[in-house]
């Protein structure tokens, strides 16, 4: 078992490295290559989750399967064996955890789709009964199933700034009505169809966020799908609304740190063998049960 808290691919070229991916550039694709870094409130701890990588990494190939019915993807291939040369001898520690895109131009904004009322979306509900400008039904309560999907685009942060939840209005200023529009269709077809697949393995996708790219004129999805990262995967055994629910992948981790005391601020605390094993377990099995494989 191979785990990957960073890439020491000296001799790449690392474009970017988000809290759990880094990013290599060759001419005209890009290398996205899922860690097992984990992090927790914001921070990045400093254990990793074995096969967490390969699991996040798997989950985005499964559904950009799933959903090139509905959009193209930026997928080129995930076979090591077809990468560039330049990637060619570190091909044992690529496999499964990364894939090789097309570079297209980000539309920079985040195309979020909810179908619960949770996190920002509950807050912004709580003060003025509105998300992104949406306005809901009174007495919601937290978690709630939404009647229909919403799709409340945000700002594409800088790193370190956090994303601005806008309205549809202030999307169509940033890329265009016709664009937007369609950014809308396909966010809302790809959440319902992803969403009514997962709940028939246990899991509800609660909310999630998409980006997309422009790729010779045409719209074409990029970045990760449906992932516990990019999503709230909340087991659906456990869903009562009138409370926050359960985060799938990482409750174990996080009622540990929460029990342990610690401050939230970096750096985050070493963790017990037993928490770092049962995380990735429920990574494991997050897996399995969405694809019916082991990753
Ligand atoms: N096919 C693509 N072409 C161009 N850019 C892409 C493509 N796919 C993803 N990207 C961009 O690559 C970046 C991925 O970064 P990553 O997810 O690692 O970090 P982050 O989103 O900044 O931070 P984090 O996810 O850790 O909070 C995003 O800016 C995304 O828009
Ligand atoms: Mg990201």
């Amino acid at each position: 078992m191979v785990s990957i808290p960073k890439t020491k691919f000296n001799d790449l070229s690392l474009v970017r490295q988000g809290k759990v991916r880094d990013i290599f550039d060759t001419d005209d694709a890009l290398l996205m290559v899922t860690t097992d870094r984990l992090s927790a409130f914001d921070v990045v701890l400093p254990d990793v989750i074995p096969d967490k990588g390969k699991v996040l990494n798997q989950i985005s190939v499964f559904w950009f399967k799933q959903m090139e019915s509905i959009v193209k993807n930026h997928i080129i291939t995930t076979d090591p064996g077809d990468y560039p040369k330049e990637f060619q001898s570190y091909a044992d520690a690529l496999k499964k955890r990364s894939m090789l895109v097309k570079k297209a131009e980000p539309l920079i904004i985040e195309c979020i789709v909810r179908g619960y009322i949770s996190g920002s979306g509950w807050s912004s509900y709580q003060k003025d009964g509105h998300v992104c400008g949406i306005q809901l039904p009174k007495g919601l309560k937290e978690s709630d199933k939404l009647e229909t999907p919403l799709f409340t685009p945000s700002t594409k942060a800088e790193v370190g700034d956090h994303d601005i939840n806008i309205s549809y209005e202030e999307a169509v200023k940033i890329v265009g009505e016709k664009i937007a529009s369609k950014l809308k269709d396909l966010s809302l077809e790809i959440y319902k169809k992803g969403a009514e697949f997962a709940l028939t393995k246990g899991i509800i996708i609660a909310d999630t966020k998409f980006e997309f790219g422009l790729l010779d004129g045409e719209i074409i999805l990029i970045d990760e799908i449906l992932t516990p990262d990019s999503s709230r995967f909340w087991p659906a055994d456990d869903y009562e609304p009138g409370r926050g629910q359960n985060s799938f992948d990482k409750q174990y981790v996080r009622d540990w740190l929460i029990d342990s005391g610690w401050d939230k601020t970096s750096p985050g605390p070493k963790l017990p063998q037993d928490v770092i094993e049962t995380t990735s377990n429920t990574y494991k099995e997050i897996y399995k049960r969405l694809t019916g494989e082991n990753v």
